[in-house]
């Protein structure tokens, strides 16, 4: 059925029911596109010390991403090499050594295994190391592969990256908030939810004070010329200044172009054009790296397939999406500040964290409304606009041509 629906895919159409129904096609996404691709796992400002440990769970597998004593961050799969218990059950914590709690076989934190009663003297304790998974640390953003042979082309795709994202320095900066909703919507609903601000005017207040719908995708067209032609004048203004900062600022779309598809662009952002928050002035007075000036726009960054991200001059603010189940959807959003930055004194928790907040619950809404959709007898898949969808094709036909592959690979 799989093969028959990936052949038939209709480009520039959403996808077909099952795709956001099945839990076979779920399954298939774990396979072929979460266990192969590199998949956005936190930031590095969630472990910030020796000892601290986050886990992921990415379908079956859980994943333990933790500082070693000489600040390298590592990950492992979270399963002991004695008889498979799951070593750390907690979402995140911190240790010294990673000791089982079924009976006490103990790892240090390079996962290589040091102690285990009982074993006798044939045992080889060097063959019972954690099994590794592999890990990339991109200016403070965290990603992991499951699969032998991680996709190749990660490592251009990150030196491009890398000069957007380091004058932000979020290896730097400390978690202010991080919360945690569930979408009851498959995880591809999240993605193309998230890749078009076509729905952005009409359901979110608080972002688009702040934000400009016309950066995420949109091409002139006949209805949003006279809009488009206001945006362009701002952003090459902006962009100029940007970069007499050494600030990169132009667009690079490589969404559907690669196995690692991504996506940058910093924008400017309206009214005070500092930062992402209800009156669109910075959240935090501490900004990052070596900023002075406030006004830096926002930087937006996408990966394939489960991440965005918003980098300002006071906060970065990070979405990672986990699927749980064919209808069912993680998303984590997780807010940074510089390290030095002290709450009450240079920003609040409720204002850095207000406009997303109400952001997510209004995406939320939307996905669930449709995903009840896409349920429905009479759903058939409709037309993208050609003028403020281009992005969501991009996700759409990035998946399908990765799911293709895998599948073809498997037969
Ligand atoms: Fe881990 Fe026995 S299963 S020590
Ligand atoms: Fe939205």
């Amino acid at each position: 059925m799989l093969s028959a629906l990936l052949a038939r895919r209709r480009p520039g159409y959403s996808l077909e029911a099952p795709f956001y129904l099945s839990e076979d096609i779920f399954e298939a996404d774990m396979e072929h596109i979460f266990r192969r691709h590199w998949i956005f796992a936190g930031v590095a400002p969630q472990v910030p010390e020796p000892g601290d440990y986050i886990t992921v769970e990415v379908g079956a597998d859980s994943v333990l991403i933790v500082r070693d004593d000489d600040m390298n961050l590592r990950a492992f799969h979270n399963v002991c090499r004695h008889r498979g218990s799951r070593l750390c059950q907690d979402h995140q914590g911190s240790l010294g050594n990673i000791v089982c709690p079924y009976h006490q076989w103990t790892y240090d934190l390079e996962g290589k295994l040091i102690h285990a009663d009982h074993m006798g003297e044939a045992f080889l304790r060097e063959q019972h190391g954690l099994k590794k998974v592999h890990l990339r640390n991109l200016e403070g953003l965290i990603f992991i592969c499951l699969a032998d042979e991680p996709p190749a082309d990660f490592e251009e795709a990150a030196a491009r990256m890398r000069p957007y994202l380091a004058p932000h320095r979020l290896d730097d900066c400390k978690v202010a908030a991080q919360i945690d909703i569930i979408e009851e919507g498959n995880w591809k609903l999240t993605l193309e939810n998230n890749r078009e601000c076509y729905h952005c005017m009409s359901n979110h207040p608080e972002l688009t004070i702040s934000i400009y719908e016309q950066g995420f995708g949109y091409q002139p067209g006949p209805q949003n010329a006279e809009g488009l032609a206001q945006f362009e004048h701002a952003v090459n203004e902006s962009r100029a200044r940007w970069e007499a900062m050494g600030l990169p600022s132009a667009r690079i779309e490589e969404l559907d172009t690669r196995v690692s598809g991504f996506r940058v662009q910093r924008l400017p952002l309206d009214r005070a054009g500092q930062s992402q928050t209800l009156n669109a002035e910075v959240a935090c007075k501490k900004l990052l790296g070596n900023f002075e000036d406030k006004a830096l726009g926002g930087l937006s960054v996408w990966t394939q397939p489960n991440s965005w991200h918003h980098f300002m001059s006071d906060h970065v603010v990070s979405f990672s999406t986990i699927p749980l189940s064919a209808g069912r959807t993680l998303v984590r959003t997780t807010w940074c500040v510089h390290r030095d930055a002290v709450e009450g004194v240079d920003y609040t928790v409720d204002n850095l964290t207000a406009v997303w907040n109400a952001t997510n619950a209004q995406d939320r809404r939307l996905v669930e409304a449709a995903q009840s959709g896409v349920a429905s007898s009479a759903y058939e898949p409709g037309p993208y606009s050609p003028y403020a969808e281009a992005l969501v094709e991009a996700f759409c036909s990035w998946y399908v041509d990765r799911m293709r592959a895998g599948t073809t690979a498997a037969r």
